[in-house]
């Protein structure tokens, strides 16, 4: 048994395996072997200190994960020990084995592998709460949706064509435009190399959209507002590419736009949000309406090297790590 800690905020070299010994769980807890763990850009943010850290050193990373249940506490009613289940909370993932408060957990349908479930749970569930609760995706919408071929952007693509919306994905180099546009965007703009506002206004002749999706932050935000049309709204839900600071109030009011900031726990917290929002994800990937086959494994022991991937823009997809 073994995790990997982070033993204080910075770069991948404070990334240790340790030896755990469990403690006893608690009568609302259950027991989890992980077989499969999900990597996030989350953990990233944590790693560096970005996200503030629940303790001063050793900080376990992982917000994500798929296993078997081993252990049961006193006044957990709807688990047993055997049911493969998956979870996405927090930390405390990169580890052979996790302790949960049941309600975090949920049942995986036995369509879907331990693999799938580490690789959709935190993604896909942020897919389904950004294009029904944040705002609710119609198919007559038009969307702009930020690095579209990263973990959350293909499934947001295939998500978007279940829904019928004309989904316009950007991405950092023509190879994940392809993937994205064979994931559910109609239309994609690489980046890098195009001025992303200028191609949105000729796709849309001059509209703008209805919602942006912007998780890179710094470098997009300002154009993902520009892009709107009058009372769009744009959802920022990350900052892959650092906090963009300089939103003052009134740039609102040259559109009457809307402005959330949302964030997956707050709506997993909700027990029957998460048994529904589950249910519709698992049901859309076992239907294989939404396909799961960019998936980049790495043993838990190379999960640095994991990282500086994600970091450096090299992956597409979800990335896991097997034990
Ligand atoms: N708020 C929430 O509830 C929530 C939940 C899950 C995820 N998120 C956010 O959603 C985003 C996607 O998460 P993910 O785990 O699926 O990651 P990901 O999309 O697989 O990776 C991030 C992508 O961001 C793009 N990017 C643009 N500028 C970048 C830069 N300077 N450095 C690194 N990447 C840059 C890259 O794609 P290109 O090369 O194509 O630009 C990169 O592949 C992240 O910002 C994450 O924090 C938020």
């Amino acid at each position: 048994m073994y995790s990997i800690v982070a033993t204080q905020p910075g770069d991948i070299s404070v990334l240790q395996k340790q030896e755990i010994e469990l403690s006893e769980i608690l009568p609302n807890q259950v027991l989890i072997k992980n077989q499969s763990i999900g990597v996030n850009f989350i953990d990233i943010y944590f790693r560096k200190g970005l996200y503030p850290w629940p303790q001063e050193n050793n900080l376990v990373l992982g917000s994500e994960g798929a296993g078997t249940i081993e252990a049961v506490g006193t006044d957990v009613v709807n688990f047993r020990i055997g049911d493969r289940v998956a979870y996405a909370q927090p930390n405390n993932a990169y580890s052979t084995h996790r302790i949960l408060d049941a309600n975090f957990v949920v049942r995986i349908p036995d369509a879907i592998s331990f693999d799938q479930a580490a690789a959709a749970m935190l993604k896909g569930l942020t897919v389904r709460y950004l294009l029904r609760d944040s705002f609710e995706v119609k198919p007559h919408h038009t969307v702009l949706f930020h690095a579209a071929a990263g973990g959350v952007g293909l499934i947001a693509g295939q998500w978007m064509r279940v829904i019928g919306a004309k989904a316009i994905g950007t991405a950092g180099n023509d190879d994940k435009c392809n993937l994205a546009k064979n994931h559910g965007y109609e239309e994609t703009i690489n980046y890098s190399n195009e001025n992303f506002l200028d191609r949105v206004q000729e796709m849309t002749n001059q509209l703008g959209v209805d919602v942006v999706y912007d998780s890179v932050g710094k470098d997009t935000m300002f154009n993902s507002f520009k892009a709107l049309k009058r009372h769009g709204t744009v959802v920022s839900f990350g900052q892959s590419s650092g906090a963009y600071t300089d939103l003052q109030m009134t740039d609102l009011a040259f559109g009457s736009f809307h402005l959330t900031r949302p964030t997956l726990f707050h709506f997993y917290a909700n027990r029957n949000w998460l048994e529904n929002a589950s249910a519709d994800l698992f049901e859309l990937i076992s239907s294989e309406k939404i396909i799961l086959d960019q998936i980049t494994k790495y043993p838990l022991e190379d999960v640095a090297q994991a990282h500086t991937d994600i970091e450096n823009r090299k992956t597409t997809g979800s990335v896991i790590l097997e034990i």
